[in-house]
């Protein structure tokens, strides 16, 4: 009965003519238009300089790391069996999404790992969950992050598991990410942010950098709008990588089966620090271990927002200055003009980005005082990623060691 109403309902579809609606018309996503499918692909990580002058310089480009899980020494790759996670992680507490397609602040539920261990094959849910810090000592990070300042920024690792039909949202991030499958197939819609003012110019949500758009079925009549953007398609299997810049728009589609991912987010860096790869083991076939790097600090943060708001400029007026930091809520906002002037050295008036990696602690110096004045100890970042300790470390530092590098700006 179902069967046969639906046949009724297509053939009315069909027969109302589908050639004068929109290409991609109450299709799934990515059926307006054919897809472009030469995203570069490497075997390998590449080393932290040619990641940066490749793919990550200039807002990033996406590139495909194909079946490199294979070739470093990742051991979640290999080790994270049902069995393995059961024995040696069942008892730790993880946080699972109701449903398979993503709705936005849907429902959450958490439980230990051993449960969703037991029923994840007939669940209707999606573990989703920054790694635990026992299960860090499985992870390794690749190695085209380990220097150039791109260690100094690696956000957290998030893990992905579920037995597979998961849909993501049409969405963006604000962090770039290496996204890795350790078992099962993914397919990725993406779309470049160049077109964000076609993708956004309908039923986008700011607040969570989502669209409305029914994956499923778009509505090319609420979404007239997406009918000329061109779209990326990347199909990843078990052992494979991807690199997603921040910002772009991206659907993710896990077949059926056990789909289990882990990414690593990173803030965006504008400028690679060459000299900071001087005598760095090249050897990419070696991952780091997750555990040796340190969470990034407060000034990452700062950088990072600023750097959100240059938008492909390359100066920081005192406006836009003063703008992003109320924007972002930082305690700074109220001290705006004092910091700009601290960063602004060579005094044009406008913020350089050599100017804002040369630029350190200091900053935070000037906020330590403004503290003791009001007695106010709040932090504006989430403290549940980034640790206390590390800002402690960064504000023990002089002034005098971080202005030592403040006019190399050629290494920029
Ligand atoms: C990639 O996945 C899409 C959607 O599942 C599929 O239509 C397409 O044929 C796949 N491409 C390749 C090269 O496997
Ligand atoms: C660049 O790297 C070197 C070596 O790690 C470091 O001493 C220096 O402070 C870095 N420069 C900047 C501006 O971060
Ligand atoms: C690179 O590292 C791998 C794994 O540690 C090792 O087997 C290989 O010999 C190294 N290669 C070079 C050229 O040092």
């Amino acid at each position: 009965m179902m069967l046969y109403s639906f046949i009724i309902v297509n053939v009315i579809i069909c027969v109302g003519g589908s050639s004068s609606h929109p290409p991609g018309h109450l299709q799934p996503l990515g059926l307006h238009l054919p897809p472009i499918t030469d995203i570069p692909v490497l075997n390998k990580f590449p080393s932290s300089v040619e990641f940066y002058e490749k793919y990550v310089k200039d807002g990033g480009k996406p590139v495909i790391f194909k079946n490199v899980l294979e070739t470093v020494d990742m051991p979640v790759y290999y080790k994270w069996t049902d069995d393995y996670l059961d024995k040696n992680y069942g008892d730790i507490m993880v946080d699972m999404e109701i449903g398979k397609k993503e709705i936005r602040k849907g429902e959450m539920f958490s439980r230990k790992l051993s449960y969703f261990l037991k029923r994840y094959k007939n669940m209707d849910a999606y573990l989703v969950e920054d790694l635990p810090d026992r299960m860090k000592k499985d992870m390794a990070i690749p190695s085209s992050l380990r220097c150039g300042g791109f260690q100094n920024v690696i956000h957290t690792v998030v893990m992905w598991f579920s037995s597979g039909g998961t849909k993501s949202v049409f969405h963006t991030d604000d962090l770039d990410n290496i996204n890795c499958l350790l078992d099962g197939k993914k397919d990725l819609i993406m779309m470049d942010r160049k077109y964000a003012h076609l993708v956004e110019a309908d039923g986008w949500h700011k607040d969570g950098s989502y669209s409305d758009l029914d994956v499923d079925s778009v509505d090319m009549y609420k979404f007239p709008n997406l009918k000329d953007i061109p779209w990326y398609q990347v199909n990843l299997t078990k052992g494979d990588c991807l690199y997603i810049p921040y910002k772009w728009y991206h659907h993710v589609y896990s077949h059926p089966g056990r789909n289990f991912a882990v990414n690593v987010w990173f803030f965006h860096r504008r400028w690679f620090n060459v000299t900071d790869c001087h005598g760095v083991d090249l050897n990419v076939s070696t991952a780091i271990p997750f555990t040796q790097f340190k969470k990034p600090s407060k000034l990452e943060k700062f950088r990072d927002d600023l750097i959100m708001s240059l938008d492909g400029k390359e100066f920081i007026s005192q406006t836009l200055f003063s703008e992003t930091l109320q924007e972002n809520d930082n305690d700074l906002a109220s001290v705006a003009d004092e910091i700009f002037t601290i960063i602004d050295t060579d005094k044009d008036g406008y913020i350089s980005i050599s100017e804002l990696y040369s630029s350190g602690n200091e900053i935070f110096a000037f906020e330590l005082e403004e503290d003791s004045k009001t007695k106010d100890g709040r932090v504006d970042y989430d403290q549940s990623n980034m640790e206390d300790d590390s800002l402690k470390d960064d504000l023990t530092k002089t002034n005098a060691d971080v202005y030592v590098n403040s006019n190399n700006h050629e290494e920029l």
